[in-house]
């Protein structure tokens, strides 16, 4: 090798295993990575001389960065996203499951050479605040400067996450990523090296990741969807904790107190918007605030006294930039306004970026995110989009005007109430909340989400996804749902369960609820019925809110759209609950009995 520095890590274990890895992939070189502002500055300007990056305007967009990556390396990749569990039982019918003996065989040969002509990053990470309790380490090797300075971005990385480490021997959860492009001697890089066969692979019992082939997002970024949910979710089932696709936010009232949600959407459901929610005037006036722990994953574990408490453990938001805007989410506007790193969105003619939905003007002319010339009649005309659907940006959290002053404690933040939603243009009222934990782990096992054009299958055709978690799920479905009602029998008090849906459409087919800001109105309820004995009547599915119930000053929403909007649709239902027993068919297995009870016990008082 040409260039392999002295380790930054005194742990045995550690280098050892950096060799052998190296030994596999036979980099040209290796860079241990200590995480310094001049490190990341000089990856940052080495990608731009390749041409991975395109510095923006540094009037208009300080510190920040373009970068396009290949047609074919756009998105997570589920149908190449393995959970190789020693027994297919244990990884379950909804993930892809390889005898973990023949896929290491797979990946021996795939990653044999994989790194020719590249720099070996070591990269180590906190999920979590440094020396949180609930935090957890890995370490990536990868041969992507693109990952070291995203994931510099969304994790806490380098020398003091080496010395945590060496100092506690503390376990680690090894990651080897790489682009799957080797060079040969003198042969030119592309700007966006990856590779047409992609494997996203994980090893739950020995805590392992293994990603092959893509540059991109959740494939590549090892410690958010492959660490934070999939292995997390599997640790988390062994110790006693939970490992969510959920964001974290807190409702300050008016004297100061604060209430702590966990809510879980499906992808394209705004989870980041409701994370940086703004109230309505009135509310603001009043002193009502919201403040944003995280906008994706939630680490939840009983504390000494048995009350949940809540980590992100991430330190960035890697949120979709499209629909993006000062209209829908300033807050979000303003953490991307510097030092973030933009990919597949569009370039301007003044060096800066556009994307669709972030402004209702959009640019006379931009270069689109395959690098082509771009104007509005090519949207109108041809249906070319500036910038691609799943277009992200990768801010840091603490950019964020609403980021919580807790939102590093290492203690994390207690949860007093976790929401399920989903995207439903009929039957989901806006909001009811569950009878007790068991019925509300049976709504969270059985949400769905409408089927957009965007994605292959029947438009409109419910999709199950439970808890959100379906593509990230480390385990059998039926064992989580399992771990979830169990979770609840070590607690001193249980967090209450709800359910919204903020897309419910009329006859007409327009959204009858203005969402955004308004879906303040539904957390004030939630928050009363937490913290203050908030009114509510009963339902065959739920509590609601009766009219009077919500907070109206400052909308006019009349009471009869507030009935439709929330009417329990007896036939409707009926058919929800035979769609809902089709994921439970395939579970049956492992389905917990409580689960086949709640939902006699829903059909019964269906009647
Ligand atoms: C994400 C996702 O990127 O859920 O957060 O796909
Ligand atoms: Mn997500």
């Amino acid at each position: 090798m040409k260039n392999s520095p002295k380790p930054l890590s005194s742990n045995p274990h550690l280098i050892t295993w950096v060799e052998k890895i190296a030994a596999l992939c036979k980099p040209d070189a290796i860079h241990w990575v200590d995480g310094s502002q001049a490190e990341y500055d000089a990856l940052c300007a080495q990608m731009v001389a390749s041409g991975t990056f395109i510095k923006l305007n540094e009037k208009k967009w300080p510190g920040c960065f373009l970068a396009r990556s290949d047609a074919s390396d756009v998105a997570r990749v589920e149908d190449r996203t393995f959970i190789c569990s020693l027994s297919k039982d244990a990884a379950g019918p909804t993930n892809n499951w390889v005898n973990p003996f023949e896929m290491r065989k797979t990946l021996k040969g795939l990653f044999d050479g994989c790194m020719k002509g590249r720099t070996m990053y070591v990269l180590p990470y906190s999920m979590g605040p440094i020396g949180s309790p609930m935090s957890q380490i890995g370490v990536e090797l990868t041969d992507s400067p693109y990952v070291v300075v995203n994931m510099r971005i969304m994790a806490r990385i380098g020398a003091e996450v080496f010395k945590l480490i060496d100092k506690d021997f503390k376990r680690v959860v090894p990651c080897v990523h790489s682009v799957g492009a080797p060079l040969a001697p003198g042969q030119k890089d592309v700007v966006w090296p990856c590779n047409k066969e992609k494997y996203i692979v994980h090893f739950p019992e020995t805590r392992e990741i293994w990603s092959f082939g893509s540059g991109y997002g959740g494939n590549a970024l090892l410690g958010k969807k492959c660490f934070a949910l999939r292995i997390a979710s599997a640790m988390a089932r062994d110790e006693g904790w939970m490992a969510e696709h959920m964001l974290i936010l807190g409702v300050e009232n008016p004297k100061g107190e604060k209430t702590y949600v966990a809510a879980a959407f499906p992808s394209a459901c705004g989870k980041t918007n409701f994370a940086m929610l703004i109230p309505p005037p009135h509310f603001q006036q009043q002193g009502w605030k919201v403040w944003t722990v995280g906008d994706d994953i939630a680490w939840i574990k009983p504390d000494a006294n048995g009350r949940l408490r809540a980590i992100n453990p991430e330190a960035g938001f890697f949120g979709v930039a499209p629909g993006t805007g000062d209209h829908t989410n300033p807050n979000a506007m303003k953490a991307l306004a510097k030092n973030t790193i933009f990919t597949n969105v569009a370039l301007t003619d003044d060096g800066g970026v556009w994307w669709e939905g972030m402004t209702k003007e959009a640019p006379a002319h931009a270069i689109d995110w395959k690098g082509n010339d771009w104007t509005p009649a090519l949207g109108k005309e041809k249906g070319v989009t500036a910038a691609h659907a799943n277009a992200r940006f990768t801010a840091p959290a603490k950019q964020c005007p609403t980021i919580d002053p807790a939102w590093e404690d290492p203690e994390g933040v207690p949860i007093h109430a976790i929401i399920f939603g989903g995207r439903r243009a009929t039957t989901m009222p806006l909001v009811f909340q569950a009878f007790n934990w068991s019925s509300g782990v049976y709504i969270g096992a059985t949400m769905g989400s409408e089927m957009t054009a965007a994605a292959a299958g029947t438009i409109g055709k419910v999709r199950r996804d439970p808890m959100a978690m379906l593509p990230f799920c480390g385990y059998n479905m039926g064992d989580y749902f399992r771990h979830w009602i169990n979770m609840q029998k070590g607690l001193s008090e249980t967090p209450r369960v709800f359910h919204v849906n903020w897309f419910r459409k009329d006859k007409d087919g327009k959204f009858m609820w203005p969402g955004f800001s308004e879906n303040m109105r539904v957390l004030k309820w939630i928050v009363d019925r937490v913290r203050a004995g908030g009114k509510a009547k009963e339902t065959p599915i739920g509590w609601v809110p009766r009219y009077r119930d919500i907070e109206w000053d400052g909308l006019d929403f009349p009471e009869e759209k507030f009935d439709e909007l929330q009417h329990f649709d007896r036939e409707a239902w009926k058919a929800e609950v035979l769609g809902q027993g089709e994921l439970f068919f395939d579970l049956h297995a492992t389905l917990p009995k409580e689960l086949i009870f709640e939902r006699e016990l829903l059909m019964c008082r269906m009647g």
